[in-house]
C-alpha cells in the first residue's frame, strides 16, 4: 500500500494564516443574524403592527366575541403590542452593540495580516504609490472604504439606539432625543442600502474573478 505523504506546500499552506481569522468570522454572521433580527422587528412594527392596521383588526376581533371597543382603546391595546416588540429590538440592539464592542476589540487582537487597518492601508498605498494593477486596485480600494462606512453607520446605530434605550438616564438630553431617533431611523435605510450592495457585491465577486470568497467567510480561507 501507498501511502502518499503530504507535500511541503500542503504543509505550509496548512499552517498558513487564515484570510479571515475565526472570531472574525463569528462575528461576520452573528453581526449578519443580529443586523437581520433588528430589521425583522422594525418590519414587524411597521406593517403587522401599524396602528392603521392594528386598530381594525383589534375591533373586529373584540366585536366577535360581543366587545365593543373604541378605535383609542384598539390603539392602545396595538400600541403595547409594538412596544413589546420594540423590548425584542432593544435586546436585538444591546447583542449588536456589545458585538461592536467585540469587532473593535478583536481589531487589536488580530494577526497583522488580518487587521482591517492594514487591509485599508494597503489598499489606498496600492491604488496612489504603486500605481500597478490600477483596475483591481480601484476596487479593492471602493470596498473596503464601504465596510469603513458600514463600521461608521454601525457606530453611529449603536450610539443612537443606547440613547433611545436609556432615555431615562438621557433625560437631561431630552430636548434632542426626537433628532436622535431621526438618526437612528434614517440610518436604518443605509444599512439597509449596504446591505444590498453587499449581497450584490458578493454575488458578483463569486461569479467573475473571486469565486470562492463566501466558502472564505465560512472556512477561513488562505492568505
Ligand atoms: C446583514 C448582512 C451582512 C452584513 C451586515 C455583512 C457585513 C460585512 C462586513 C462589515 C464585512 C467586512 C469584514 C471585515 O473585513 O472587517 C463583510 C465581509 C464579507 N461578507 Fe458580509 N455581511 C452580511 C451578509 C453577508 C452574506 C449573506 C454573505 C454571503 C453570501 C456575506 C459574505 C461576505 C464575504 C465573502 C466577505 C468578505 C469579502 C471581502 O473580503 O471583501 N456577507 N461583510
Ligand atoms: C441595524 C441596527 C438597527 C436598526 C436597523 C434599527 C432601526 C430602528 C428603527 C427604524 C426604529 C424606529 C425609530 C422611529 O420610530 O422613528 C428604531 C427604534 C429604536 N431602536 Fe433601533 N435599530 C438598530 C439598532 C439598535 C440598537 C443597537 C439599539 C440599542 C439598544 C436600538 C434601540 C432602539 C430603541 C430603544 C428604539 C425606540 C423604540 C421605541 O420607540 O420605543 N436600535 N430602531
Amino acid at each position: 500500500m501507498t501511502v502518499i505523504e503530504p507535500s511541503r506546500k500542503d504543509i505550509l499552506s496548512h499552517n498558513r494564516t487564515k484570510k479571515y481569522s475565526a472570531t472574525l468570522r463569528l462575528w461576520h454572521w452573528g453581526n449578519a443574524l443580529i443586523i437581520c433580527g433588528s430589521l425583522i422587528t422594525v418590519l414587524i412594527n411597521s406593517t403587522l403592527l401599524d396602528r392603521a392596521n392594528v386598530t381594525p383588526l383589534i375591533q373586529n376581533e373584540l366585536n366577535k366575541d360581543g366587545v365593543t371597543a373604541t378605535a383609542q382603546q384598539a390603539g392602545n391595546i396595538g400600541h403595547a403590542l409594538n412596544d413589546s416588540v420594540w423590548e425584542v429590538h432593544k435586546w436585538f440592539g444591546y447583542v449588536l452593540a456589545g458585538l461592536l464592542l467585540f469587532r473593535l476589540i478583536l481589531e487589536f487582537f488580530q494577526l497583522a495580516d488580518q487587521k482591517f487597518i492594514r487591509k485599508i492601508k494597503a489598499a489606498y498605498h496600492q491604488f496612489n504609490q504603486t500605481k500597478t494593477n490600477r483596475q483591481i486596485a480601484r476596487h479593492e480600494m471602493v470596498v473596503k472604504t464601504i465596510y469603513a462606512c458600514f463600521y461608521l453607520l454601525l457606530t453611529i446605530m449603536a450610539l443612537t439606539g443606547l440613547f433611545l434605550a436609556f432615555e431615562d438616564l438621557m433625560a437631561p438630553y431630552k430636548a434632542i432625543r426626537h433628532s436622535v431617533k431621526e438618526v437612528h431611523n434614517f440610518c436604518m435605510y443605509l444599512i439597509l442600502a449596504f446591505i444590498v450592495v453587499h449581497l450584490a457585491g458578493v454575488f458578483l465577486a463569486e461569479r467573475k474573478d473571486s469565486a470562492g470568497i463566501t466558502s472564505d467567510m465560512i472556512n477561513g480561507g488562505n492568505q
